[in-house]
């Protein structure tokens, strides 16, 4: 695997290969078994929007693989002054052995790819969030011990966590159904890749979404940057929220959320607490995928 650009790219055997070896280095850390793959090694990490857990797992992921992570913020390095991406891939090429990027446009980060001669690993993008739903799928997977003929849904906007969550489960051989607003539908190539699946559905009825699902995913209902759209997605969103009536519909759902969570929005502080260990399994979980998407990338391992 040369990059990790978005879930699209791979197929169900490449993403269970990600997660035996993510399960493989959760092993082996909880008992004090050092996997070095990447020693001696960087990963430039480029951040154009905030972050806690991508940042700090990347960082510390890295760090456990035996590598080193360097931090580059939008404002203080050259990108934020206009570089161009294409002369940004190329100059890190010259130095560091990997880059993880989160931005707005997709398009920036497979520019980065066309031109770096290294990995490049996709932290978030305005279409998508693998490496979170890779997590996610890892979690699932810990629960059920398998995540063939789950069914799970999705509450809320269609950005960036649903897109990659309708393609991440659709090529696990889950059953993915979402709950979007009217105008708030997930990106239009996903919801082609999903046309052919049988498993698949898009309403506006939460209930409908949820009857019947093993898991129940929701995401924040204005992404970073689209804050200025805070109060009219507020109103648009009024009523697909997660809360403990939508559950009781469920088949005793798990509950994840890729965090920072808005409680009394897309959840309730109920059902957030009462799913919390599953939420933070989930966090947890960053770190583990991660260092399986590295040392399959950045590293020999095949
Ligand atoms: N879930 C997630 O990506 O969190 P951060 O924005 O804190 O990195
Ligand atoms: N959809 C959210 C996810 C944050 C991890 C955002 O893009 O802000």
């Amino acid at each position: 695997m040369k990059d990790l650009l978005k879930l699209l790219d791979l197929s169900g055997a490449d993403i269970g290969k990600i997660l035996d070896l993510a399960d493989q280095l959760k092993f082996d850390a909880k008992n004090g078994i050092a996997q070095k793959p990447l020693a001696g090694k960087t990963l430039a990490m480029i951040f154009e929007k905030n972050s806690t857990r991508t940042r700090v797992s990347f960082e510390t992921g890295i760090y456990q693989l035996g590598g080193q992570g360097i931090f580059l913020s939008g404002t203080d390095s050259q990108i934020g002054r206009g570089e161009p991406v294409q002369d940004t891939a190329r100059v890190l090429s010259r130095y560091c052995d990997g880059i993880m990027i989160r931005t707005f446009a997709q398009e920036t980060v497979e520019k980065l790819a066309y031109y770096a001669d290294i990995p490049v690993i996709n932290g978030l993008t305005d279409f998508a969030h693998p490496c979170q739903v890779l997590a996610d799928l890892m979690t699932i997977r810990e629960k059920f011990s398998r995540l063939d003929g789950l069914k799970i849904c999705y509450i809320g906007d269609g950005n960036n966590m649903a897109n990659s969550i309708i393609v991440g489960g659709l090529k696990c051989n889950m059953s993915v159904s979402v709950a979007c607003p009217v105008g708030f539908d997930p990106h239009p190539g996903v919801i082609a890749f999903a046309g052919d699946y049988a498993g698949f559905k898009l309403t506006r009825d939460i209930r409908e979404a949820a009857s019947g699902a093993d898991v129940v995913f929701t995401d924040v209902w204005a992404s970073m940057g689209q804050e200025n759209e805070r109060e009219l997605r507020k109103s648009a969103f009024s009523g697909y929220c997660v809360d403990g009536e939508l559950m009781k519909l469920t088949n005793n759902a798990m509950v994840q959320h890729c965090l920072p969570a808005h409680r009394g929005e897309e959840i309730t502080e109920e059902v957030f607490e009462a799913h919390a260990s599953e939420i933070f399994d989930e966090a947890e979980n960053r770190l583990h995928a991660q260092k399986a998407v590295m040392a399959l990338t950045m590293g020999n391992i095949s």
